[in-house]
This record gives C-alpha cells, structure tokens and sequence, in this order.
C-alpha cells in the first residue's frame, strides 16, 4: 500500500540526496524530503529507503537494530521489511513507507509519486 518501489518509474521523480560515498555498506543515512523523515541503509551494497517513523506509536525506526533485511524498532520491538516497508511483527500493523533508490553518477538519489 505504502510501497512505491513498485511504481512504473515514468511516474516518479528523482531527489538527489548524496554522494554514495556517505553511505558505505552497513551504514544509513538520515534525510528528511518533502517534510518526510527517511532513512536509507546500504545492505552490503544493495539501497533501501524507508520512512523514519514507527507506525506503532511514532517512534525514530531507523536507529533500530537490522536482523537481515528487517529493521526492529528500538521502542517496543515492531519489525518492517526494509525492502517494501511491510510490518513483519507487532506491535506496529500498518507499513512503512518504501521509497526507491537509484545511484546516478555517483549520488544517491530517492523517488517520490510525480504530482
Ligand atoms: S513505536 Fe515502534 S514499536 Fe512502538
């Protein structure tokens, strides 16, 4: 629901956030775009980008601990897929946003809805 990875690239539209190299392998980063919080791991070199706040009670997810490609957020344990935002375990029931993430000329760039 909340997964626009799955968008047809013709309608979304790319920011440029960073260079990739401030955000080795086993890193993240933290941007806010459009007034939205994100954060964006680099999975052994692979890029997901997903929103920085819990659906459970609004907690910061992207601090927590990563089990795979699971984050667990650090305030009461909810789990979201890093790759669709899906929730993966209580107490949170609703996604987190799952942005797509290209590189282009060596800068990290994340895709919003065209509109
Ligand atoms: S705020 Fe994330 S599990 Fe409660």
């Amino acid at each position: 629901m909340f997964d626009y990875t799955q968008l047809e690239l013709s309608k979304i539209e790319f920011t440029e956030i960073a260079p990739l190299n401030d955000l080795p392998p086993g890193e993240r980063l933290f941007v806010e775009l459009d007034g939205k919080p994100i954060v964006v791991f680099n999975l052994a070199g692979k890029l997901f980008a997903i929103g920085d706040v819990c659906t459970h009670d609004n907690g910061p997810l992207g601090d927590g601990e990563l089990d795979e490609y699971e984050v667990v957020c650090p305030r009461h344990g909810a789990r979201f897929d890093v790759r669709t935002g899906k929730t993966m375990g209580l107490p949170a029931v609703v996604d987190v946003p799952a942005y797509p993430v290209r590189v282009v000329d060596g800068k990290i760039e994340i895709g919003f809805l065209k509109g």
